[in-house]
């Protein structure tokens, strides 16, 4: 469905942005393989989250929604029971994933599979490393989904040094590791989220300028009470949408800031933002606070490469909507993850930038462009993926005229209500 998003008057008010998409998937695979009822409050009731759920019910696990908390009952590591039918994870990587590295251990057979974007992923990436462990995981010709996992002997404890910075390989056989023999330990050398052992409570050392996490075979794992943060992701699509605003100053509550994906405040700090963070506190082992974000002239020579890109992935296109308002220049290298995203983002970000009326130059794993004086209001394509909807959507709150989005309802993979909010701020 195409939407129209007419230009803003003014950005004001206060906002909480819904549930961390990553901590919610965390959060139900965790409850599921505890020993007990867990309750998980602000879990993120959108498209991707939704689809562990359904998988998680799948696997014989009961989960309730009672006033806004979701009650998990698990059964412990070997509780889940076979599947009737395929899982579906829908659009979701994280699902996919995550939940291969939980049934590379199981002692049934099941399949995993999602919709036509998720489809075309690369899941090589998590097929190697479980396969190491002895798993019995196989995929289509082409390493992509549909996934069967077939019950192996047994797993073993690997130390697997990441080859690309990827967390949803770190968990998957973070794990996987749970139901391995020995220790597992998985190494990297640029840091990805680091949600999956903070909730597990796992060991995490530096060793040569890497950071290792180890995980034992059986670690006990016990029902809890979750606490799931806004999602910074989400959050930044606001806080540039009051950057880039006359007369903007929002309030956003309840943020998450873990330090690892927080890289993109320190981006739009670097490039004038007014940014305030406030009521800091920490909340079931996550850092949260309120941000203040008011209309700041922002001027960009931003070189975007190297260690940080693990950091900001989700962040990088709507940091190039950020750059596109301001003056100077803005570049992006080392990201060619990028391309293997819900869409090829470096691809959907220049198209959409030369839409506007920017000139991009396209590298395989980046982009560069100086923003121009006359931007024009566009026909933006979402490629049907969430993030490249909203961040084109905030940069259309600038642009003269009204302009479209096309699939502008698959925002709903992580913020149903976002273009509401964004409405209803932008008045
Ligand atoms: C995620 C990890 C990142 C990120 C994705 C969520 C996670 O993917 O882009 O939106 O929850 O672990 P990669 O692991 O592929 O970098």
């Amino acid at each position: 469905m195409d939407r129209t998003i007419q230009p803003a008057h003014q950005l004001r008010g206060e906002i909480t942005v819904p549930g961390d998409k990553s901590i919610s998937h965390r959060s139900v695979m965790i409850a599921s393989l505890a020993e007990g009822t867990s309750e998980i409050a602000g879990f993120l009731e959108a498209a991707d989250p939704l689809s562990t759920l359904g998988c998680i019910r799948a696997l014989g696990i009961s989960a309730t929604m009672r006033e806004n908390t979701l009650e998990v009952s698990g059964k412990g590591l070997h509780g889940y029971r076979q599947p009737g039918a395929k899982l579906d994870a829908g659009n979701s990587g994280t699902t996919m994933r995550l939940l291969s590295g939980i049934l590379a251990g199981q002692k049934f057979p099941s399949q995993i599979s999602g919709d036509q974007y998720l489809n075309r992923r690369p899941m090589k990436r998590i097929i190697d490393p479980l396969t190491s462990m002895g798993a019995n995981i196989v995929g289509t010709d082409k390493f992509t989904a549909p996934l069967k996992i077939f019950p192996s002997e047994k797993l073993h404890g690997i130390v697997y040094d990441l080859p690309i910075p990827s967390a949803q390989v770190k968990s998957a056989v973070l794990l996987a590791g749970l139901f391995a023999e020995g220790t597992t330990k998985v190494e990297e050398s640029q840091s990805s989220r680091d949600h999956t052992e903070r909730m597990l409570g796992l060991s995490r050392e530096l060793i040569d300028g890497k950071s290792v996490v180890t995980v034992h075979g059986g670690h006990h794992i016990s029902a809890t009470r979750f606490f799931i943060p806004g999602d910074p992701s989400s959050a930044a699509f606001f806080i540039v949408a009051a950057l880039t605003s006359k007369r903007a100053e929002i309030l956003i509550k309840n943020v998450g800031l873990n330090p690892t994906r927080t890289g993109f405040l320190n981006v739009l700090r670097g490039m004038g933002a007014l940014i305030t963070v406030e009521n800091e506190r920490v909340i079931g082992g996550e850092p949260i606070a309120d941000i203040v974000v008011k209309h700041s002239s922002l001027h960009s020579k931003t070189v975007l490469k190297g260690e940080i890109i693990p950091n900001i992935i989700d962040e990088i296109p709507i940091l190039a909507v950020a750059a596109a308002f301001a003056s100077g220049t803005f570049e992006v290298h080392d990201a060619f993850e990028l391309r293997n995203k819900e869409c090829d983002r470096i691809g959907a970000v220049c198209s959409n930038l030369s839409a506007m009326g920017i000139e991009v130059e396209e590298y395989e794993d980046g982009f560069a462009f100086s923003p121009q004086n006359k931007l024009i209001s566009s026909q933006f394509d979402s490629f049907g993926d969430h993030r490249i909807a909203m961040a084109f959507g905030v940069a259309a709150l600038n642009l003269p005229g009204g302009s479209t989005m096309k699939e502008a309802e698959c925002v709903d993979i992580s913020y149903p209500g976002f273009w509401d909010t964004l409405q209803l701020l932008a008045h």
